[in-house]
């Protein structure tokens, strides 16, 4: 096939070497790398154009294309702007917590919790176990295991008032709370058990806990680690609660775990599970309730 400048020979007569045309090519990039490429493109005749492709087929370098100056800084500002949406919207943070986020402003819970100046949303499942088992009393004395952010405490304090006890322990530091005392340590710190007697400085008529390990997505590993915080509150509740005393526990769906229940059922008159309406629908999470401790081995 014949090519684009063979159909129309060049006046000069016919068509010059390589060499030539190489050079007429170079002539041309130098031209097209000044500022005024721009305009001076438009003015190229046609017989300039066929030659630069023809020194193109022939493997001379092709013009360098540039941006001209106005459109180089509207790009980098177009990359900047882009490059700034995106660390504004991930911020560094991963795609779960940006969900955490989300549902956390779109929560009436986290809401309500904010303007009754609770300081969790956890207060209201809290509310609500106490609402149906009455298990605090005025005067009544409680251990609150997990109790960072303080949302449970709080509604303790409340109930059981000046003449009761409230002592919480997390190993989260917390500020403090009218009538609670806190402890800032892991409860499964082998001295946790021995601060809290101490500052109990006797019988409890509640143990309750909240505690929960960070997730890790693995089912199984989870429910185990929430099992396991579940069996270390209940041996802590066996030897400081009163007769008559009450455990509430977090542990999963499906309930207490088989040997767990039994010992709860050993243990205690009553033992239920509740899920309280504030508890997420989508989180597996729900609470044995223990009610009548029977003290039969203090
Ligand atoms: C769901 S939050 C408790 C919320 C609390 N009930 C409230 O109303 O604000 C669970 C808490 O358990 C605590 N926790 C988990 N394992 C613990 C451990 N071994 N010792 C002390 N605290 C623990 C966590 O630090 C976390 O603050």
């Amino acid at each position: 096939m014949a090519h684009p400048s063979d159909k129309k020979p060049s006046k000069s007569g016919p068509r010059k070497p390589v060499r030539a045309a190489r050079k007429a090519v170079g002539k041309k990039t130098d031209a097209a790398q000044r500022p005024t490429a721009k305009k001076s493109k438009a003015k190229i005749p046609p017989k300039q154009t066929d030659r630069a492709i023809a020194g193109t087929a022939l493997g001379a370098v092709p013009p360098k294309r540039t941006l001209s100056k106005s459109l180089k800084a509207d790009a980098d500002q177009l990359a900047k702007r882009s490059l700034h949406t995106k660390v504004k919207t991930a911020r560094g943070r991963k795609l779960s917590s940006t969900l955490w986020l989300s549902r956390q402003l779109n929560d009436p819970y986290v809401a309500r919790a904010k303007a009754e100046g609770y300081r969790s949303r956890a207060a209201y499942k809290f509310l609500e176990i106490d609402e149906k088992y009455k298990l605090l009393k005025k005067g009544a004395r409680v251990v609150d295991l997990g109790a960072a952010p303080g949302g449970w405490s709080q509604v303790a304090a409340k109930k059981v008032g000046a003449k009761g006890k409230v002592i919480g322990i997390d190993y989260l530091e917390m500020p403090a709370i009218e009538n609670v005392q806190l402890l800032q340590m892991d409860f499964n710190d082998e001295a946790a058990p021995e601060a809290l007697k101490a500052a109990l400085n006797g019988p409890a008529d509640l143990v309750m806990s909240d505690m929960a390990a960070p997730t890790t997505g693995h089912k199984q590993t989870d429910h185990m680690s929430i099992i396991a915080l579940c069996e270390s509150g209940l041996d802590f509740a066996e030897q400081v609660l009163v007769p008559g005393g009450c455990f509430v526990a977090k542990t999963f769906q499906g309930g207490a775990a088989n040997d767990l229940l039994a010992r709860l059922k050993k243990l205690f008159k009553k033992v239920n599970h509740f899920k309280p309406k504030s508890s997420r629908a989508d989180s597996a999470e729900m609470y044995v309730v223990a009610i009548g401790f029977r003290g039969e081995n203090r």
